[in-house]
């Protein structure tokens, strides 16, 4: 079995359009209507009045200031004038509205205008609007020889009659002093028939998927009985007989121009299923769908004799006027056709609107003639991403098309793609992309460091640029979200080089600069003794080594800072002084303990016993160290239990001393000790003398 599926299938461009202005315009209303169906199918408008699409057949019917939509076929101008009151879409079909001009162009120089088509189809009722009502209507060669012989004749038709049987009137007219034939027949009505025709004669059977009430499928049935007597008319999958298919079928697959992309891709997936259990040995064909539209309205249909007809139906008295001609009429078709279609390659970068979302998998409406796809994994570069979460439909975005074709007539397409397009492009374009910080994740291990991706963009990591210290095992990095700086772009082989340590560095640097800015002069800050030196004490205040210069370590004299403070020792400092730019930091340690002096009456009360060290010796007595910055004085008189006429005679610098207090005096700073009251307390047997004595 061989499934060969046609070039044209899915939504024309005419009931694209209209089914997205509706979509649109509901996502904004809420809920609008149509001026009659939208469209031939049942299945779609179920789905349409589910999204708040409702079919009207008056526009009398519908609420004052709602939204009407104006569907593909067109209307008259008397339709226009009643929907006043309304806000009017109009999405009628641009090869319907050049008709319209065409017919009331002509009618207004006094032609009389017939139409070949069928007098109630709406398209044919919107047409005869535009000449006032007063068009005849042609359905056979017959209808057009028992036309009386006008002065002036237009003919037009409608856009899916069939194109044989316009012919057929066209020699069949009577002949008439002035007479004007417009090939008006859709383009792609002619593409998807002559397609038909060539399918049904090389098939053994055929399938038409279409909704049976609309003429477009219709005459596709039409088309392929005539040539192929197996043929088939379904309006979706369930319908299909697969009882009539044999083995050795070669299944032609056509469709409607109302039939959604959806319904064709089941009813294919459906005899797929069907072929894969019937034979080994068989081949399914898809057809590619990449002519263009244009190769096709510019090729005759199938060896028919249209551009003879044409010219033997067309006597063109005024040259002048191309749109007067024929060939020309169709001309201006092709071109309207052309300035709306999308043409599609691989690679190329389209805007589209979301139509489905459905299992992660997005349908795009790329306004060619079948939607495109982004599938999951081509959605966005991070895989947690759910389009469903970020998308809704009726949302407008870009899209890259992979596959124009992916062999079941769908068009791939990857929005990922377009992403990591945009960083790149953003990256090249940016002169400050070595000053910038990317988020990038680890993707795999490569020979000397890791691939990172940067939104999409891969990213080479060498293992020296990964961390600030030694990196056992880069495979820790995979899978981890890594802070990166692009260190080298080679532009013309789209080569980064990106790296982890300059962000480590730059982010230790801000967190220095971060901490020195925190330094306030005056400010008490806790720190701990790393280093002594002679000069003084360097004590870390949380990152920061400051310095306690020996002369701030006490409040008096000391030869060593270690005669105050030792290392690993915890001190309250004060910070005396910052320099940023010299980063040093002046720290105090005296300055937060309390001045001797002020605590000496209450460190050495009168009365109490002291020790120290005799350090100095004067002509009226020796002072004593009682302290680093307190020191007492033992007048002469106090020195010895007798009269001594020098102090040397008694006690000699560097002796220890023990003296009673006498007298405190802090703001004097004056300290008076009595050596003799010592030793008379202690040695009361001398007092005794003294006294005997
Ligand atoms: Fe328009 Fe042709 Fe479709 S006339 S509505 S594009 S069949």
């Amino acid at each position: 079995m061989k499934i060969v599926v046609a070039e044209n299938i899915g939504f024309c461009f005419g009931v694209r359009r209209a089914v997205d202005a509706a979509r649109n315009a509901a996502c904004e209303k809420g809920a609008v209507y149509t001026l009659g169906e939208l469209i031939h199918n049942d299945f779609v408008l179920e789905e349409l009045r589910s999204e708040g699409i409702f079919a009207l057949q008056e526009p009398e019917r519908a609420p004052d200031g709602s939204t009407v939509i104006i569907r593909s076929h067109g209307v008259g101008p008397e339709v226009y004038k009643s929907c006043a009151r309304l806000n009017v879409v109009d999405a009628t079909c641009p090869f319907v509205e050049k008709i319209h001009e065409i017919v009331k162009e002509h009618a207004e120089n006094g032609y009389q205008i017939a139409i070949a088509g069928r007098p109630d189809h709406p398209e044919v009722i919107g047409i005869n609007g535009w000449c006032g009502g007063k068009a005849v209507f042609l359905q056979s060669a017959e209808d057009a020889s028992a036309l009386p012989a006008y002065d002036k004749l237009c003919l037009v038709a409608q856009t899916t009659f069939p194109y044989e049987l316009f012919d057929e009137i066209v020699n069949a007219l009577p002949t008439m002093s002035e007479r004007k034939v417009f090939y008006t027949i859709c383009p792609t009505t002619l593409e998807r028939q002559a397609e038909a025709a060539r399918l049904s004669k090389i098939c053994t059977a055929m399938i038409v998927v279409g909704d049976r009430n609309s003429a477009n499928t219709r005459k596709l049935c039409e088309v392929c009985r005539k040539w192929c007597k197996h043929t088939q008319s379904v309006s979706n999958h369930n319908e299909l007989s697969l009882e009539k298919i044999q083995t050795n079928d070669i299944i032609g697959v056509v469709a409607g121009a109302s039939t959604p992309d959806r319904i064709i891709r089941e009813v294919i997936t459906r005899m797929s299923e069907l072929e894969k259990t019937m034979a080994e040995e068989t081949e399914v064909e898809i057809k590619k769908v990449e002519t263009e539209a244009t190769d096709a309205v510019a090729q005759p249909v199938e060896a028919e004799p249209a551009a003879e007809t044409t010219e033997q139906a067309e006597p063109v008295k005024e040259p002048e006027a191309p749109a007067e001609h024929t060939d020309n009429a169709e001309a201006s078709f092709a071109e309207a056709f052309e300035k709306t279609l999308v043409r599609i390659r691989n690679g190329q970068i389209l805007k589209g609107s979301v139509v489905q979302i459905v299992d992660g998998e997005v349908c795009v409406n790329i306004g060619y003639k079948s939607d495109g796809f982004i599938p999951r994994n081509e959605y966005s570069s991070d895989p947690d991403v759910n389009p469903a979460d970020t998308l809704k439909v009726g949302d407008e975005i870009e899209v890259e098309v992979i596959k124009v074709n992916d062999g079941e007539g769908n068009v791939l397409l990857s929005r990922k793609n377009v992403e990591s397009k945009r960083v790149w492009d953003n990256l090249l374009q940016d002169d400050d992309i070595q000053d910038k910080v990317f988020t990038g994740v680890g993707k795999e291990v490569v020979k000397g460091g890791l691939i990172a991706s940067i939104d999409g963009v891969r990213a080479f990591v060498p293992a020296s640029q990964l961390s600030t210290k030694y990196v056992e095992n880069i495979g820790d990095y995979v899978g981890k979200e890594l802070k990166l700086k692009v260190i080298e772009v080679d532009k013309s082989r789209k080569r980064i080089v990106a790296s982890h340590k300059a962000v480590l560095a730059l982010e230790a640097e801000e967190a220095r600069k971060e901490k020195w800015g925190k330094l306030e002069v005056g400010a008490r800050v806790a720190g701990t003794v790393r280093r002594i030196t002679d000069f003084g004490a360097f004590v870390d205040i949380g990152g920061i080594d400051g310095l306690v210069h020996v002369t701030d370590v006490a409040w008096g004299r000391v030869k060593h800072p270690s005669d105050v403070l030792s290392i690993g020792q915890e001190i309250e400092v004060i910070i005396r002084d910052v320099d940023v730019e010299k980063q040093r930091v002046s720290l105090g340690y005296k300055q937060l303990q309390p001045k001797p002096w002020t605590m000496a009456d209450e460190k050495y009360p009168v009365g109490s016993v002291v020790e120290g060290k005799v350090v100095r010796i004067v002509p009226f007595g020796a002072f004593v160290a009682l302290e680093p910055t307190i020191d007492g004085l033992i007048h002469i008189s106090q020195v010895g239990v007798k009269r001594i006429v020098k102090v040397e005679d008694e006690i000699n610098v560097g002796d220890i001393v023990r003296c009673k207090v006498l007298e405190v005096n802090p703001e004097a700073k004056r300290i008076s000790l009595s050596r003799r009251d010592v030793i008379l307390d202690e040695h009361p047997e001398i007092l005794e003398e003294l006294v005997r004595e």
